[in-house]
């Protein structure tokens, strides 16, 4: 190699180096404008999650709107309360109002929440608010 090119490869390769560093400089520059590029122009957010803004979560709770006690009734409960399934009290006779006297609304709410003995927890009603399961029992207890 002569002497001429020897300096020809050390001034590609002074310039490469400069490339290379101006490059990353700029990099470390343009990351907040990636960032910023890139960020998700939305947000899930699950009713009851504190990140959540309160507005949303207020805008979850009441976009579907509470179901009545007759719906839920209907949908979850009849299949096992109808006919008295397990020994379920059975609607349209005094068993579940008999049940409320002796022990009260609150005591039934919480067994139909949390279950109880053959009872399963939310009547295996996964998206029921507890709402939702309050409404049901009343209208069980009141026989329809
Ligand atoms: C798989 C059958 C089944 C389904 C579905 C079901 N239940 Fe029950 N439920 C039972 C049985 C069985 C009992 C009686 C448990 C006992 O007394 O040992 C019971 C008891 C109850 C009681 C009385 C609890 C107490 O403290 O005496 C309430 C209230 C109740 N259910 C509410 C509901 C509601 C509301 C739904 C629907 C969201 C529902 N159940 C769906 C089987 C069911």
């Amino acid at each position: 190699m002569n002497k001429l090119a020897a300096n020809a490869v050390k001034a590609l390769a002074a310039l490469g180096l400069g490339l290379a560093l101006t490059s990353s400089v700029q990099a470390a520059t343009s990351d907040e404008a990636i960032i910023e590029r890139i960020k998700p122009v939305g947000e899930v957010c699950i009713q009851g999650d504190e990140s959540c803004g309160g507005a949303a979560a207020a805008a979850t709770a009441s976009a579907g709107g509470a179901r009545s006690g007759e719906e839920i009734y209907t949908g979850k409960c009849a299949a096992c309360h109808g006919s008295g399934v397990l020994g379920a009290p059975k609607f349209g006779t005094s068993e579940m109002a008999d049940r409320m006297a002796e022990k009260g609304l609150d005591t039934l709410l919480s067994n139909a929440l949390n279950g109880f003995n053959s009872m399963p927890p939310r009547g295996t009603c996964a998206d029921c608010s507890d709402d939702e399961i309050k409404s049901a029992v009343e209208y069980m207890v009141n026989g329809g």
